[in-house]
């Protein structure tokens, strides 16, 4: 088991600042277009997005799927005010459940089989026990749902360094950060979509560095 890098601090105004700004780098049209290939357009009127950071894509997810109901689950403060403010502006969901929790201690809020679709970005190499946590989204997530992990993957570091590089972390920060941000191969993500009931489980590879895996609840 590869050393745990410790918690990033996601209450950092400059960090939270960041994931707002680098939102269409890291959501592209790579990842549409996987997102697109794995998913369907049916109507979802329960979304929900894990450790969704400043939900910006929890927002365009709702507008996509026709939700009524949006669920932005963090444990920042900042990140879920931000969420808060966004989903209000963006969106015309007629219920926006904003909840503060910590996914490694504390128990979700959310009733069983109540999600439509569950999402979680750039998150699952963050929780301390990834079959754990996909164990309880599976939970609330209803039959015929599905989860969709989107994270950083294992396998290439010459490209994971290059490409951070272009986008701004030097080099070396880049390959120090490489264990922690990919922890994950996309073959150990559909893996543990599997051990926890997933069913159905694809991923697609962006770029070598990113993967979109999907699960569904039958
Ligand atoms: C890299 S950011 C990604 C945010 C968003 N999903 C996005 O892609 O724009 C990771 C987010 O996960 C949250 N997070 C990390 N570990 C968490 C945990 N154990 N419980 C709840 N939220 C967590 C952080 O607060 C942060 O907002």
């Amino acid at each position: 088991m590869a050393h745990n890098h410790g918690k990033d601090d996601w209450t950092d105004d400059e960090r939270v600042q960041r994931m707002v700004k680098s939102y269409n780098v890291r959501y592209d049209d790579e990842f549409w277009n996987a997102f697109e290939l794995l998913t369907n357009r049916d109507s979802r009127s329960v979304v929900a997005d894990f450790g969704c950071g400043p939900g910006l894509l929890l927002a365009d997810i709702a507008n996509r799927f026709k939700a009524h109901t949006a669920i932005a689950l963090d444990e920042s403060d900042q990140m879920l005010a931000l969420a808060e403010t966004y989903l209000k502006e963006r969106t015309e969901l007629k219920s926006i459940d904003i909840q503060k929790v910590n996914f490694d201690a504390e128990k979700i809020q959310v009733d069983s089989d109540s999600i439509d679709f569950a999402f979680s970005g750039f998150m699952l190499h963050e929780v301390a026990s990834p079959s754990d946590f996909v164990t309880k989204v599976y939970k609330l997530v209803k039959s015929n749902g599905i989860c969709v992990v989107y994270d950083f993957v294992s396998g290439n570091e010459e490209m994971f360094a290059k490409t951070m590089s272009e986008h701004g972390m030097s080099e070396e920060q880049a390959r120090k950060r490489y264990p922690h941000m990919c922890k994950h191969s996309a073959d150990d993500i559909v893996e543990i979509l599997e051990k926890s009931g997933f069913s159905d489980c694809r991923a697609l590879i962006i770029g070598e560095i990113r993967a979109v895996v999907v699960g569904l609840k039958r």
